[in-house]
């Protein structure tokens, strides 16, 4: 059992993993989070009357916000997975993805630092780049394409400094794309599951063909736990999914799981600089002793289900800002 300080803790992957340190662990969970339009209190409902279980709101740039956190938690350890995480937003508002993840990751291992606190940093098989054929390891060059992959590059190259200059035993753990309950339905899996129950269209970015390395958000947070707890200091750690599919493939499988019809797909224009594929090793991270437990055609269907049966929790979010975003990016409304 530990006392974890989980930044981000809100969101989709963060809210994941402190479920599972709480109800798996018994960890003692603080979350920070500044509630941006993804960040969402009722993703911690489960776990709110926990023992020893905190939510603060507040920014990881905000250096007093981060003290005022570790002052309540008196952690061990911090987990930071607070973030900007969508591509689309990245190329057309970088300034949020620059702030947070320049400037806030830096405030974090400021604070880490200062309290000699083990840090791991959360991070994304996109640093890398695509990759046509083959895969990517720890040692794979760094080539970030979008803004979002680009600063997140940028915070994690600022973590390896605190480890190489001043000895912080700090950790990255790279994930490859997660789907499960509670994503924000920006991406491509849940917008595509509500657009098909709901009868809107499903809008796919060219041809469809690009290819994503699909990991359950259940077994990335299990990695991340493992990197926490027996990772060497100063490295990377990759975890990948099991299954790699097109987005093509993704979305006939999502058609077929919720009766939609085919003739809702619709090619729309392609995202800039669109990476084609994505292709992430494990092979560190299963020394630790971890492997994905999801295979991707199990973990779509019971997404399908969990989305079918939790309107509470996407009604709110398909009738506010995200009608708002939706019509910015794909020029129509919201059926
Ligand atoms: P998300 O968008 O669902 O959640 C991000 C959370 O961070 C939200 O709760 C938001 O309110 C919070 N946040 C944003 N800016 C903040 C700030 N400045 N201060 C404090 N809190 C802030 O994202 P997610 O999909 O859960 O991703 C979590 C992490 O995992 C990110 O670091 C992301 O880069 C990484 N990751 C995501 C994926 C994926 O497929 N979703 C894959 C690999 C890695
Ligand atoms: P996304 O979920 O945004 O994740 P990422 O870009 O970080 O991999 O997109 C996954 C794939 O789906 C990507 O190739 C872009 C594509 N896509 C669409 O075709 N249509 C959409 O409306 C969205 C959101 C994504």
């Amino acid at each position: 059992m530990s006392k974890l300080l989980v930044c981000g803790g809100a969101g989709f992957i963060g809210s994941t993993f402190a479920r599972q340190r709480v109800l798996e662990h018994g960890d003692e969970v603080t979350v920070l989070d500044k509630l941006t339009y993804a960040g969402r209190e009722e993703n911690l409902q489960e776990i709110a009357e926990q023992p020893g279980f905190r939510f603060l709101r507040g920014a990881i740039e905000d250096a007093e916000a981060v003290a005022g956190a570790i002052a309540a938690a008196a952690p061990d350890a911090i987990v930071n997975f607070a973030a900007e995480t969508h591509v689309d937003r990245s190329i057309a508002e970088p300034d949020a993805f620059v702030s947070t993840h320049a400037l806030g990751t830096y405030v974090l291992l400021e604070a880490a630092r200062e309290h000699g606190l083990r840090y791991v940093q959360v991070s994304t098989d996109e640093v890398y780049g695509s990759i046509e054929q083959g895969t990517f390891t720890e040692d794979s060059p760094l080539r970030p394409s979008s803004p979002y992959s680009a600063t997140k590059t940028g915070a994690d190259l600022l973590v390896q400094s605190y480890f190489h200059t001043y000895g912080l035993a700090a950790l990255i753990c790279r994930g490859s794309n997660n789907y499960g309950p509670y994503q924000y339905p920006e991406k491509l899996i849940p917008l595509m599951i509500l657009n098909a129950l709901q009868g809107d269209r499903l809008p796919v970015y060219g041809d469809g063909m690009q290819v994503r390395n699909w990991i359950h958000a259940s077994d990335f947070s299990r990695a991340i736990g493992h990197v926490l707890e027996l990772g060497a200091a100063g490295e990377v750690y990759n975890a990948g999914g099991p299954d790699e599919e097109a987005n093509m493939v993704v979305v006939r499988r999502i058609i077929e799981l919720t009766g939609a019809s085919e003739s809702q797909i619709e090619h729309v224009q392609d995202r800039p600089g669109h990476d084609r594929r994505y292709s992430l090793s494990s092979e560190k991270v299963r020394a630790l002793g971890w492997s994905p437990q999801v295979r991707f055609e199990q973990g779509l269907a019971e997404t399908v289900a969990w989305y079918h049966e939790n309107r509470w929790w996407w009604e709110p979010i398909r009738s506010g800002e995200y009608r708002a975003y939706y019509e910015r990016q794909y020029g129509r409304a919201l059926g």
